[in-house]
């Protein structure tokens, strides 16, 4: 789904506009829908640019592949969302003598030489996974000291979303004697492996009180799993669930009563990403990290919560 070297390189002399060859990890999830929608937003021709888009479908090697095939055709910039945090120092060396500056975002990369990138956007997966044991500290506040057993549905291994969220709940978890992780479990990031697993989970275990499931799409998958079960959860129900990214059909589940809370991880990046090569292109300077904030959201106001929300 490239465009030919030539037909970009036209493209590019016979306008300004600014080409950015973006390499998307996959489409894996509804948080990753409403990013790539909010990528290809931003960067749409009124706004100056000319995007080449490519999906990898959550294979580094494809996003390699799309990574050189972008130095090849000599684009302006280059965007990455990648799917896990090492194995891209080759590749970025060769952007880098190619001259093409590199964006980070959404997820990191772990290198020794952070010259190999201008910039970095995305949430603080750490925070995010703290906020979801907080959370629990204060559900759990006042009530007896029995145990209370917890499953993790974790998101692509060796990925900055798991491995923030799994280091972030676990630290607050480790205060707590009576909490027992009894599992944590990869579902990639996907509803049908969420289901999958927490099927396994379910027959496994017969006295799970608590999910912390990496991501609304391994949720959705998961709640299946449990109806099907013959059992309840979120607020009135058997099992707590505790979710991530706060997609339009969390709040749905949320209002329902079938996801106690959700930890948002906003998606929403494109805006800020336009604006660090705005600056780049005016040779002004550019912060190395910047954050995108989120919000905690609870089920009981889960209604009042979503207006005005776009994803
Ligand atoms: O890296 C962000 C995570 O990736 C989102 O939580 C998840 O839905 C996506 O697949």
């Amino acid at each position: 789904n490239f465009q030919s070297n030539e037909t970009v390189k036209a493209e590019h002399m016979d306008s300004d506009l600014i080409i950015v060859g973006f390499s998307q990890l996959g489409s894996e999830s509804d948080w990753r829908t409403a990013n790539t929608k909010s990528i290809q937003n931003a960067f749409s021709k009124k706004n100056g640019f000319s995007l080449i888009f490519s999906n990898g479908r959550q294979r580094q090697e494809n996003q390699i592949k799309a990574i050189r095939s972008f130095i090849f055709q000599e684009v302006d910039y280059i965007v990455i969302a990648p799917v896990t945090e090492t194995g891209w120092d080759t590749v970025l060396q060769e952007a880098k003598q190619a001259g093409i500056p590199v964006i980070i975002v959404d997820r990191m990369i772990e290198t020794e030489d952070d010259s190999l990138y201008v910039a970095w956007v995305g949430t603080d997966k750490y925070a995010e996974g703290s906020r979801a044991g907080q959370w629990l500290e204060q559900h759990l506040k006042g009530k007896n000291n029995d145990t209370i057993n917890i499953v993790v549905l974790e998101g692509t291994p060796n990925s900055t979303a798991q491995i923030g969220r799994s280091k972030g709940f676990e630290d607050i978890a480790k205060k707590h004697k009576n909490w027992n992780i009894l599992a944590r479990e990869n579902g990639d990031f996907t509803k049908a492996k969420g289901k999958e697993v927490m099927e396994k989970l379910l027959q496994k275990y017969d006295d799970i009180d608590v999910l912390v499931s990496q991501n609304d799409d391994m949720t959705f998958g998961a709640i299946e799993a449990i109806r099907e079960m013959g059992l309840t959860c979120g607020v009135n129900g058997d099992i707590t669930i505790i979710s991530f990214d706060a997609v339009s059909e969390a709040f749905d589940k949320m209002e329902e009563g079938l996801i106690n809370v959700d930890i948002e991880c906003n998606p929403l990046q494109g805006p800020m990403i336009a604006q660090i090569i705005g600056r780049l292109e005016r040779g002004e300077k550019v912060e190395k990290i910047s954050y995108v904030t989120g919000k905690v959201f609870e089920a009981e106001r889960a209604s009042r919560d979503r207006i005005g929300r776009s994803y």
